[in-house]
């Protein structure tokens, strides 16, 4: 099969309806990361998703609506304070997970009871949900386990030949996946952190927990559990007070006719004058945008990837280390 690469017009978005309407599968942009959409009420499609992406069974789908439709079609809404956060945080990378009235196909969500939404802010991705105005569960556009794009070329890298057509929105701004949020208890649970911080959503309702997951409890959020994210070539993972170590794995590399780069943000480049290194950026808005862009750089240019990073969970670094730890780590 040909996979196409169309920037986002009219054309293209009736093109990509006719496919998916065809039960086929579309590349799509969001805010976070790219999507590999199918209808969510079409079994046959979905059941592909999981097919060309290698995805592991029990791991449940995304629905992604635009920012008009009536949530309350596909899931019972519980707790008031849901109101506030909908308010607030959507459209944008905020995922809730609801108790599912069963609309969305049993194959999107691995025949469990809770179904997740997310309204993407892309104006791409809206035009596309308001086009074909059904539900589009969508998991990240990369082959599983490997690191998820954030461009059209490096959804094509993984899928080319498996999938007719990928929409170009450009390069995505968030750069790691939503904030996974259950609402189904009386306090609200982050599954997966994302740029929608625990402090942003205590702020707004009050309280927010944090999902811990201890060896042998049964997952609420299947996803955390995989290994994920990981670039093509070897990496490493050292923290800040670790850069001698770094350097000393990085000349080691050169003297074994690799090629080493190191990642870090733009604080810890001047412990690396002279070395090769892939620049994250000053925040941990930037890192999140550019983490996965550097990695899949990386891998094509590196043998090694040695990361380096100060270890912090405060607002949105908690997501970009888990990141960093489970593709470097
Ligand atoms: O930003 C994003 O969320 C991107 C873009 C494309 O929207 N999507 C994404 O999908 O990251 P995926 O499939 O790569 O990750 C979805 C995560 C997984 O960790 C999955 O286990 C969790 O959400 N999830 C999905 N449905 C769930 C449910 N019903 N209950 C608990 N966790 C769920
Ligand atoms: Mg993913």
């Amino acid at each position: 099969m040909e996979t196409l690469i169309e920037k986002i017009s009219s054309d293209s978005l009736n093109k990509a309806k006719a496919i998916l309407l065809d039960g086929g599968l579309v590349g799509m942009p969001t805010e976070t990361v790219y999507g590999l959409s199918a209808i969510g009420t079409m079994p046959s499609a979905v059941k592909q998703i999981f097919e060309v992406k290698g995805r592991p069974a029990d791991n449940p789908l995304i629905a992604h609506v635009h920012k008009d439709y009536d949530i309350e079609k596909l899931v019972y809404i519980e707790h008031d304070y849901i109101y506030k956060l909908k308010e607030k945080f959507m459209p944008g990378p905020l995922t809730l997970v609801f108790k599912s009235k069963g609309v969305i196909c049993r194959e999107a969500v691995c025949g469990g009871d809770t179904l997740a939404i997310r309204m993407p802010s892309h104006k791409g991705c809206q035009r596309l949900l308001r086009c074909v105005d059904m539900p589009l569960v969508a998991p990240s556009a990369n082959v599983s386990k490997h690191t998820s794009p954030v461009t059209a070329e490096q959804v094509y890298c993984d899928l080319n030949g498996r999938i007719p057509l990928i929409l170009d929105g450009g390069r995505c701004t968030g750069g790691i996946e939503s904030t996974v949020l259950d609402v189904t208890e009386s306090v609200p649970r982050i599954l997966r952190a994302g740029l929608i911080t625990r402090e942003m959503i205590t702020e707004t309702v009050g309280a927010c927990e944090i999902a811990q997951h201890k060896e042998g409890d049964k997952v609420k959020s299947p996803g955390v559990k995989y290994k994920h994210y990981r670039p093509k070539c070897e990496t490493a993972l050292f923290y800040a007070d670790e850069t001698e170590k770094a350097k000393e794995l990085y000349n080691k590399t050169i003297s074994e006719n690799k090629k080493p780069y190191i990642m870090c943000q733009t604080g810890l480049k001047d412990n690396f004058n002279g070395y090769d290194v892939l620049d994250l950026g000053k925040t941990g808005e930037d890192m999140a945008r550019n983490l996965y862009d550097k990695l899949l750089e990386g891998e094509k240019k590196a043998d090694i990837i040695i990361a380096v990073a100060v270890d912090r969970e405060d607002g949105v670094y908690l997501g970009v280390m888990n990141r960093l730890k489970k593709s470097c780590g």
